[in-house]
């Protein structure tokens, strides 16, 4: 199953939104003509379909593994995979958290999130299994790994983030193009869910439930080794 979110769509609107982030950040970006601020944009839109493009490359690549896999071990790795590209005002709050120019080519440069994918799998050795298949891939280098399963949050958050990069052969150019890839079991994803809309719509219930979260990611951690041992016991 694939959840899949865009952006981008109205070159119109996105110009206006450029516009008023240039006009309220006064260092470095300064206020654009509307000509200049209309050509930014569509660099925006290229850039955003080159991650786009990337994104169905490693969709791609992991729809393949799984089956693959599943024709030599009689099991799916990944039960499903979420992407999205990131929203244009969440790219132009990044970039102005980072005290950076609002432009495409500081995107470019500095934001390697822009594209992102998220891989749920049912097991933790499915977890590293899918990192291994796709980072021996000729075309895929990795920029970036933390391994949040070894080594937990302090909030308990689990998961592996790797940032790969994977080329896009476009019309005149190959773009070498970023994308995070979050792997983790249905588990992990359950706790980080939850966490996640504690942190965003309710800033008090994290602070209350900080204990009662980290209990339930140790907890989850538990079961998931007790399961991948019954399983281990029984296919393996
Ligand atoms: P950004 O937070 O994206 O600026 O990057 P970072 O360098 O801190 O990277 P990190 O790999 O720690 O986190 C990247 C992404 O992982 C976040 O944007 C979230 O989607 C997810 N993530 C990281 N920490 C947590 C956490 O404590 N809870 C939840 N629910 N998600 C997290
Ligand atoms: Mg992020």
């Amino acid at each position: 199953m694939y959840i899949k979110r865009n952006s981008f769509s109205d070159l119109e609107d996105l110009k206006k939104e450029f516009q008023e982030a240039s006009n309220d950040f006064k260092h470095p970006t300064r206020a654009r003509e509307p000509q200049e601020a209309y050509e930014e944009v569509l660099k925006f839109a290229k850039l955003n379909n080159i991650y786009s493009a990337a994104l169905k490359e490693i969709s791609t690549k992991l729809d393949i593994i799984d089956s693959d896999f599943q024709h030599m071990y009689k099991h799916n790795p990944i039960h499903h995979i979420e992407s999205r590209i990131k929203k244009f005002h969440s790219l132009i709050k990044k970039l102005k958290l980072k005290n950076l120019e609002i432009s495409a080519e500081t995107a470019k440069d500095n934001i390697t999130d822009i594209a992102g994918i998220r891989v749920i799998c049912n097991r933790i050795e499915d977890v590293y299994a899918i990192e291994n298949l796709l980072l021996k891939q000729e075309d895929i280098n990795l920029l970036k790994r933390k391994d949040y399963i070894k080594n937990s949050k302090e909030n308990g958050y689990r998961s592996l983030h790797i940032i790969i990069t994977i080329p896009v052969f476009l019309t005149d150019s190959i773009e070498i193009s970023p994308v995070e890839i979050q792997i983790r079991t249905i588990g992990m994803d359950m706790w980080a869910s939850l966490e996640h809309d504690l942190r965003y719509k309710n800033k008090e219930g994290t602070e209350k439930f900080k204990h009662e979260l980290k209990q339930c990611s140790i907890d989850i951690e538990h079961v998931e080794k007790r399961m991948q041992y019954i399983h281990s016991e029984t296919f393996n």
